[in-house]
């Protein structure tokens, strides 16, 4: 048997609820902080930039929370998404570990952002909601929630790190198709961009600049909310579809993973693979090695500091509990968009710290190496994103070889990379350099950190 094997759930199949591992979790998150007061902030504090259900859903601690009939309406146009058993790539690394891959390119975007993208547009038109600014890195969250507010018929306006809309025309071409505005950030339209315009006038971006810009629309206008595509745990809370579904797949394919790899940007493609997982692990059963991988050049999850900071470089947002590089540090401009963000979701980053999950960081070459090798053996050409994943699952895969260990791994092959194809060029013309941080920007970003006296 050589090829790979699909494995497919009927649409009956799409989860009814999504899951809140909030539920299960053996010691309750830090409490979000109010950027001024220092004190918890409460629902009232965050109105101004999110609908109150998803606001709610942010706290909620209920298991199971329901996935609205409008909401599983759209995911039924591509989900359940497929998953495979990745045969071929097995044979490739003579390997006896069991390789499976749960494939989230099959959406309209290319990738797992419309599993909350769809979601959160719905809860805005309930609301009432006329416009939703956000930020975007690689461009697969913009276009993301340009399609689900056409969906929905909400505008959307979409702040682009620079670096990637110079690198990336295509993405924005897409967001412009489904109706978005795509305005490169740091931008003249807001003051927050104005200021790092003013410092540096051909700054390359951030995900936390353009972040400050879109959040600083939203706080303008009344008909006009934020909408953020990972980190908060409501967009991770959106993402557990995958993981779910890849349980009844496992199931199908009458096996059950060892390790689970997931890479992370903000953590929320991962939280979607492993969260359901962890809480069957959490309620006694199979304990699952999960592994985060993240790039080397903004190793927020390895090389941050666990501590209180802001979302944003303009200090617009709460204070939440997270490994960070500091908000005001701006990573080297590598591939992988999706992935140059200072921060980590604060649950992700609260399970690192119970030991319940481990990270490793990766080159931008050595990841692109790992790509090419799936695309070859499997056929589907990994976002930049999804390589760093790829990259993760064949060293476990190695390691399986090398110890004699027949292990199941289950990973997350999270987007395609079809619109970014000039990566792969700047691979194979030898162009990619593996860019390191400014270990002194990097000091200077930790040092200055919000000082919080500890609510946890
Ligand atoms: C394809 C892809 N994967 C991963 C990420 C990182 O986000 P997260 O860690 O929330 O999944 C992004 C973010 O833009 C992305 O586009």
């Amino acid at each position: 048997m050589d090829d790979s094997i699909k494995y497919l759930l009927d649409e009956s199949r799409i989860p009814r609820h999504w899951y809140n591992l909030q539920a299960d979790l053996p010691k309750a998150l830090p409490p979000v902080l109010h950027p001024g007061t220092h004190k918890p902030v409460g629902p009232d504090d965050l109105a101004p930039l999110f609908p109150m259900e998803l606001i709610l859903q942010e706290v909620s601690t209920e298991r199971e929370i329901e996935i609205p009939g409008p909401v599983r309406d759209v995911y039924r146009q591509w989900r359940p998404t497929p998953l495979y058993r990745a045969r071929r790539l097995e044979k490739v690394l003579q390997t006896p570990a069991r390789i499976y891959y749960k494939y989230e390119g099959v959406s309209p975007a290319g990738s797992h952002k419309p599993n909350t993208a769809v979601a959160q547009a719905y809860y805005n038109k309930a609301a009432g909601v006329k416009r939703l600014s956000t930020e975007t890195g690689a461009g697969q969250w913009g276009s993301s929630l340009a399609f689900a507010g056409a969906l929905f018929g909400l505008e959307v306006q979409v702040f682009m790190v620079r670096v990637s809309y110079d690198q990336k025309p295509y993405r924005r071409a897409l967001m412009e198709t489904y109706g978005a505005r795509c305005t490169p950030s740091p931008s003249n339209e807001t003051q927050s961009g104005r200021a790092i315009l003013a410092q540096r006038a051909d700054h390359p971006g951030s995900l936390g600049i353009a972040i400050s810009e879109a959040v600083e629309i939203a706080a303008q206008r009344d008909d006009t909310k934020y909408a953020l595509g990972s980190v908060l745990n409501h967009v991770l809370l959106h993402q557990t579809v995958i993981g779910q579904e890849a349980m009844a797949q496992m199931e199908m394919a009458d096996d059950y993973p060892d390790v689970i790899v997931g890479c992370t940007g903000g953590g929320s493609n991962f939280a979607g693979i492993a969260f359901p997982y962890l809480g069957a692990q959490l309620r006694g059963g199979r304990k699952v090695d999960i592994v985060a991988v993240e790039p080397a050049a903004c190793p927020s999850l390895t090389r941050g500091r666990y501590a209180y900071d802001f979302g944003d470089t303009g200090h617009l947002t709460p204070l939440t509990k997270m490994h960070t590089l500091g908000s005001t540090f701006t990573p080297p401009g590598f591939h992988a968009g999706g992935l140059r963000y200072h921060g980590m979701a604060p649950l992700v980053s609260h399970l690192k710290e119970l030991h319940l999950i481990r990270a490793r960081a990766y080159k931008q070459s050595a990841v692109f190496e790992a790509g090419v090798q799936f695309a070859r053996a499997e056929g589907i050409v990994p976002a930049p994103e999804a390589n760093h994943a790829v990259k993760g699952a064949i060293d476990e895969a190695i390691r399986c070889r090398e110890e004699g260990r027949p292990r199941a791994i289950l990973f997350n092959l999270c987007g395609h990379g079809h619109f970014d194809m000039q990566a792969y060029i700047d691979y194979f013309g030898g162009k990619l350099a593996d860019l390191d941080y400014d270990e002194a920007e990097l000091a200077m970003a930790l040092a200055g950190l919000p000082s919080v006296r500890d609510a946890a």
